[in-house]
């Protein structure tokens, strides 16, 4: 069986140290039965980092240099090793606002997920279709192309998160039939790339509402959750509901 985890994925919030500092004290407080992860943004992680080190909580980052998995000329960057120094043990990569801001696309991809898998880094790989391709019932040809940069991934290092890309923010989400139809979906194609029991997360306006049904629904192994990891009575509820 897959493992299960609910991870907060901050993105840029929030807006000062002091406001991360006090969400990650709260969190190391919480209640956590089930495997909890954590990704602030980059400036704040050695902070957020020690506030969680004596917690079970694992800490991520929300992006990896694709060049590097050490040190180099590459102004900006941050490479997978200077994370796992700190103690970082996932990274977030092919996010779809990674994606639709940033044009990243699957050779990036690849390259990042090298530099992560090399440094010993977990990477949680989100793929996702958008509204038209939904619309076009297009999601399962969408996702057969974004997974196929997993095929030589250990599948030790891999977490599958789902995130329609409409569902993302919007409070909008796929019926729960739909949602356990995609992660089947998921699962065949990473069988097929010999990895059965890589976890697969829903994303996309997970709240504290509508947690319990995504928490029942076969093969979603956890969330990944946005805006209401932002809200520790929220998040912990959604915690609550996956435990
Ligand atoms: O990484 C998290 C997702 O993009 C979901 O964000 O929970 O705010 O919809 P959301």
């Amino acid at each position: 069986n897959a493992q299960k985890y609910v991870i907060g994925n901050w993105k840029l919030n929030p807006a000062t140290l002091s406001q991360a500092c006090q969400l990650a004290s709260s969190l190391v407080q919480m209640d956590k039965s089930v495997q909890v992860g954590c990704v602030p943004s980059f400036v704040h992680l050695s902070a957020v980092g020690e506030l969680l080190a004596e917690s079970s909580i694992l800490l991520g980052a929300q992006d990896v240099c694709a060049k590097t998995a050490t040190t180099g000329a590459f102004t900006g960057d941050v490479s997978a090793g200077q994370l796992a120094d700190i103690g970082v043990k996932f990274v977030i990569i092919g996010h779809s606002e990674r994606r639709a801001y940033y044009g990243e696309d699957n050779a990036l991809f690849e390259a990042k997920i090298q530099q992560a898998v090399d440094a010993g880094l977990t990477v949680v790989f989100c793929v996702g279709e958008t509204k038209s391709q939904y619309q076009a019932q297009q999601t399962l040809v969408v996702l057969d192309e974004q997974l196929s940069v997993l095929k030589s991934v250990p599948a030790d290092k891999l977490i599958v998160a789902y995130e329609p890309v409409w569902a993302i923010g919007t409070g909008l989400t796929p019926s729960i039939d739909e949602v356990i139809g995609v992660h089947r979906h998921i699962k065949q194609v990473l069988a097929r790339y010999a990895m059965p029991t890589v976890s697969v997360l829903y994303g996309g306006s997970v709240n504290e509402k509508n947690a319990a049904e995504f928490a029942t629904a076969f093969g979603v192994d956890g969330a990944l959750v946005g805006g209401a990891s932002l809200k520790i009575e929220a998040f912990s509820q959604i915690v609550a509901a996956f435990a």
